[in-house]
């Protein structure tokens, strides 16, 4: 177990961030979140602050702002940093290319350069399974080519792990943990913070829990013409904790070696989407209509983990099956129907 830390945590506000900064409280550390807001909401600290019995510090700012992030390794002392802060939508990235190789990749490059003047070299940093492309047999493992990812957010994810593969190489002090995601899912019981898109969601939960709640007619099928059991995409849905939790022991793991370590987060097992409408259906004791459209481009037909590296070598595996990963995805979205928008919390 490793001693109570002071974590930095860069996107410490949006989905992923915030049930890790949670976690990372539970865990008795202490929290700085570095956010700018552009796809979160201040209300999720006060909620975190709710929670945890105890609020992180916040610095509103940029992880592209070289002078903010000095400032702030000037006034905190931070011991590693959990790197959230980018842009993640694929579709979006193909409209934007230049935007996301400057928040995503430029912003990794600030940022370790920030650290490397403060001596802060522990850094776990959230990747995607969307280096692997679309070329490899399933399931997939760290040692599965990361093959041509399909747009420019793949592309950027890909060129950070690169960029940081040769610090590591070049400089002895780094221990960087690679966390791989599939494709998170839920919310923290409590129904208090939970997946909250910018606009209309791009992803497959946020959509159909938005459709259950009445916020949207109904979810856009992309495709049943896959090579997959019943057509429809097939993915590697993990719960938002349990990626948390992996982040905990990924910290504990650069603590204690130096190098860089690549992890899948992911639970080993594949549902379709027709497979995940019918258990949101379960969850929620209501009708999700769908119409089946073509195939989005860019995506794959099926997309799951062998989560067996990090059991080894991190002792974590996802605990939260299917059914609990739906039914406090709802829990979320019945709580909070327009998401943080509403709430004066
Ligand atoms: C899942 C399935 C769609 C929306 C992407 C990124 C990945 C990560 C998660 C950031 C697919 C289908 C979806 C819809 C649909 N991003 N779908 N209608 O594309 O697997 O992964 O998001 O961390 O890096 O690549 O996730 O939720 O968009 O799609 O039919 O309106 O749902 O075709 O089969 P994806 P997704």
């Amino acid at each position: 177990m490793v001693g109570k830390m002071s974590i930095l945590v860069t996107g410490g506000a949006g989905y992923l961030g915030s049930h890790t900064v949670l976690t990372l409280l539970q865990a008795g550390h202490s929290v700085v979140v570095l956010d700018n807001f552009s796809n979160s909401s201040a209300v999720v600290l006060s909620r975190i602050a709710q929670l945890a019995g105890r609020a992180p510090t916040f610095v509103r700012g940029d992880v592209r702002d070289g002078a903010c992030l000095r400032n702030l390794f000037l006034k905190y002392p931070i011991q590693a940093v959990m790197h959230f802060a980018g842009l993640k939508s694929v579709a979006e990235s193909a409209r934007q290319p230049l935007n996301y190789y400057l928040n995503n990749v430029s912003g990794t490059l600030q940022l370790c350069q920030a650290m490397a003047e403060f001596g802060i070299y522990r850094l776990v940093f959230s990747s995607s399974a969307t280096v692997y492309g679309d070329s490899n047999e399933m399931p997939l493992s760290e040692d599965s080519p990361t093959g041509v990812p399909t747009n420019p957010y793949g592309r950027s994810k890909l060129m950070v792990e690169e960029l940081l593969q040769d610090l590591a190489d070049a400089e002895g002090r780094w221990g960087i943990a690679v966390l791989r995601y599939f494709n998170p899912v839920g919310a923290h019981k409590s129904g208090f913070i939970g997946d909250d898109p910018n606009g209309t969601p791009n992803n497959l939960l946020p959509y159909i829990s938005q459709v259950a709640v009445g916020r949207l007619k109904a979810l856009q099928l992309f495709g049943n013409d896959y090579p997959t059991p019943d057509g429809t995409g097939v993915r590697d849905y993990i719960h938002v904790l349990d990626l948390a939790a992996g982040h905990l022991c990924a910290l504990e793991a650069v603590g204690r070696r130096s190098g860089l370590s690549t992890w899948n987060l992911g639970t080993g097992r594949g549902y379709s989407v027709l497979e995940v409408i019918s258990a949101f259906e379960r969850a929620c004791g209501r009708k999700v209509d769908f119409v089946i459209v073509p195939r989005r481009e860019g995506d794959v037909a099926q997309c799951w983990a062998d989560p067996g590296k990090a059991f080894r070598e991190l002792g974590w595996r996802a605990e939260r099956g299917l059914d609990e990963m739906m039914a406090d995805a709802w829990r979320w979205q019945l709580t909070n129907p327009d998401g943080y928008k509403e709430s004066g919390v």
